[in-house]
């Protein structure tokens, strides 16, 4: 019997790989969901899949949270700056638990992305080819979420700002890279040393995103190209901190010139269906509002 791990599962992506195993007929029994809070996970988790506590700047706790794992989904950290540590830490307590494949969550072209926040997935991905764990690359592109996000404030001031010019993004939501995840987990090939490149089959700017958004809200939203530094200024003023909010601008900016574009379409090969359509998931996010 095959056993698979999530780390990260009380996150937004875990919980859908967790949902997207057990519809592909995965057995509860065979999936265990580490968290960083097992509290949490009571809550966000299945009542039948077994929860053990991992948390990757406490090492001590990663052995036990896999032992007899076979198949390990690590979920990249969240806190930018932190996460090569703590992605240190659980690739060692996956060799010294022997799992036989380690499935990582990194950014679209990590090798050559220009995004700032590559650069950890970069190194993550140097550590794994320098560890003796089986790994394969799940480089995932940006989520659709992240626009869908900030419906509410481009609603109120009637625009979306930016810095992505006319970049075309190929976003994709969550749920398909979950699932694309659980695809690769359960999959009987070998996946050992694959590398797969995921996006959205759709490509759209933010001023396609803000005329989807302008159509099915009916009131008229426009996007607001603004240059990277004043781009990161107003996110500050929206309340992020501004380390991240830079991140968040730079990524923005390299979007305009394409760091975010591809049209590879494997993440729709690997999950055997086109990938949600932006409509569709402006839609969604509408809903969840109401
Ligand atoms: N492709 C993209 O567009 C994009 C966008 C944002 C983030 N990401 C990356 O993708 C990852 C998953 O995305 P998401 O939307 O699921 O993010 P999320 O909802 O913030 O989930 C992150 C998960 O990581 C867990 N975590 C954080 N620090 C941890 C630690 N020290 N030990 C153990 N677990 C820890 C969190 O635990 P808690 O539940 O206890 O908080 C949470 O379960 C993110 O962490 C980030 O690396 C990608």
């Amino acid at each position: 019997m095959t056993v698979y791990a999530i780390t990260g599962a009380t996150g937004q992506l875990g919980r859908l790989v967790v949902s997207s195993l057990l519809a592909k007929r995965v057995d509860p029994a065979q999936i265990v969901a580490i968290a960083r809070d097992p509290n949490k996970a009571a809550d966000l988790l299945p009542k039948d899949v077994a929860v053990r506590h991992g948390d990757y700047d406490r090492p001590e706790t990663l052995g036990p949270a896999l032992a007899g794992v076979d198949k390990l989904l690590l979920i990249s950290a969240s806190e930018a700056g932190k996460r090569l540590p703590q992605h240190r830490a659980v690739i060692d307590a996956a060799k010294s638990a022997r799992v036989k494949l380690l499935a990582y969550t990194s950014i679209l072209r990590a090798d050559t992305s220009p995004i700032g926040l590559a650069e950890e997935h970069r190194k993550t991905e140097v550590l794994l080819k320098a560890s003796d764990v089986p790994y394969v690359l799940l480089r995932n592109g940006w989520y659709t979420e992240n626009y869908t996000a900030s419906i509410p404030a481009a609603i109120e001031h009637g625009a979306r700002f930016g810095s992505s010019g006319t970049g075309l993004i190929s976003a994709a939501a969550r749920a398909d890279f979950a699932d694309a995840a659980a695809v690769v987990l359960v999959s009987n090939e070998d996946q050992r040393g694959r590398v797969y490149e995921l996006s959205g089959d759709e490509s759209f700017t933010l001023a396609g995103f803000a005329a989807e958004l302008s159509r099915q809200v009916g009131k008229p939203i426009a996007y607001r190209d603004l240059p990277e530094a004043a781009y990161k200024e107003l996110l500050v003023g929206a309340g992020l901190p501004a380390p991240f909010a830079a991140l968040l601008a730079q990524s923005d900016a390299a979007a305009a010139e394409g760091a975010l574009f591809d049209e590879g379409h494997q993440l729709a090969e690997l999950i055997g269906r086109p990938t949600a359509q932006l409509a569709d998931v402006i839609a969604s996010a509408l809903r969840q509002r109401t």
